[in-house]
């Protein structure tokens, strides 16, 4: 058994050992899971249905039933698409569509090369500057659909240049 694997199945253990007699507790360790690993890897769904005895089906029911769980690892730069009532009424149904023609994926989703993760949030908290797009820590205001692609080209060359 690999290192990683041993690691993994111990995490679970203590998980279930954690919330095993407490009411939703398969939420809670699936919670508790994607803090971990950032997502929720199928090994991991497999070792959880393995220790709680419950089956892998009802784990993934609960995972998309939420949209808070993924079951991809994150990107490497998380785009925060506003979609705040100010945000929208400035346009930002426009930029949505943009970073998705461009990156080709969908909200929730990360691009094939794992650079970008697309999220989209409700209000991040500076309507003065609508319509807002937020990468990792930082913050673009009053964004045109035309500026889009030079946003999102910046963190490609950094990825090259690292
Ligand atoms: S609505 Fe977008 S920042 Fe507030």
């Amino acid at each position: 058994m690999t290192e990683e694997k041993k690691n993994m199945q111990q995490e679970i253990a203590s998980l279930v050992e954690k919330w095993k007699d407490k009411e939703g507790n398969l939420i809670m360790i699936l919670h508790e899971l994607q803090n971990y690993f950032g997502y929720v890897p199928r090994a991991a769904a497999l070792e959880l249905s393995r220790a709680l005895q419950t089956p892998l089906a009802r784990i993934y029911e609960v995972i998309t039933f939420y949209n808070f769980f993924k079951l991809e690892p994150p990107g490497k730069h998380i785009i925060s698409l506003c979609l705040g009532t100010a945000c929208y009424l400035k346009g930002a149904p426009v930029l949505l569509n943009e970073i998705k023609t461009l990156l080709n994926i969908e909200e929730g989703q990360t691009t094939k090369d794992g650079l970008f993760q697309l999220d989209v949030v409700r209000c991040l908290g500076c309507c003065g500057l609508a319509p807002v797009i937020k990468i990792d820590e930082k913050v673009y205001g009053k964004v045109q659909k035309n500026q889009v692609m030079g946003i999102l080209s910046e963190y490609s060359e950094h990825q090259k240049e690292g």
